[in-house]
């Protein structure tokens, strides 16, 4: 798939076939996670993959927007090191663009997947934590649910706003 059509045609995924991802495409997204950019090439970030749905519960108990794990088969929790970061203050920067590759990798290859939002609230931050017993410098970013899709889209929404865009000076239009 061309990379602007895989970031045009990529949806949200929220319901998930009863089919588990293989491990030859779960190391593809994760191998498109680490050649994400970063900051001076710091690559701060660490991975958690939890294939073990009985792990799932509990994560619905405490993350009030992730019920699409009833259907899941696989998560990744993408962390920030915060012992890697060399640039400081540039680990969420990096793991939105890890993020984002595993999205894209995902769809590129047949899978369906979404983000849901961990950092910056706290709360899920603590619960993750503590859940995966995770040491004091690892960050817990977004969790990255994924699976074959059950959800076909057909149209895509209409996104490109030509007024969001200037030419060379703040509010001429760019036509
Ligand atoms: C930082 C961030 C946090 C998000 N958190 C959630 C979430 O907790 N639960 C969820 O279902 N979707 C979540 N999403 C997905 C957005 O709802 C989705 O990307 C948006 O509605 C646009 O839809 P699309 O991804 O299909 O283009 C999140 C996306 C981002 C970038």
């Amino acid at each position: 798939m061309d990379t602007v059509d895989a970031i045009i045609s990529r949806r949200s995924v929220r319901l998930f076939l009863d089919r588990n991802v293989e491990y030859e495409k779960i190391e593809t997204v994760l191998k498109a996670a680490m050649y994400a950019p970063s900051a001076v090439n710091e690559q701060p970030w660490h991975f958690l993959v939890i294939n073990d749905r009985k792990l799932f519960p509990a994560i619905m108990k405490f993350h009030p927007y992730a019920s699409m794990l009833k259907t899941a088969p696989l998560a990744i929790l993408v962390c920030g090191d915060l012992e890697k970061e060399v640039a400081a203050g540039n680990w969420v920067l990096d793991c939105s663009c890890a993020s984002q590759n595993i999205l894209l990798a995902a769809h590129s290859i047949g899978l369906g997947a979404v983000w849901a939002g961990v950092y910056p609230e706290e709360e899920r931050m603590n619960s993750f934590s503590s859940l995966f017993r995770l040491p004091e410098n690892v960050i817990p970013f977004a969790l990255i649910v994924i699976g074959y899709s059950a959800t076909v889209f057909s149209k895509q929404p209409a996104r490109f706003k030509a007024e969001r865009i200037s030419l060379n000076s703040w509010g001429t239009l760019y036509e």
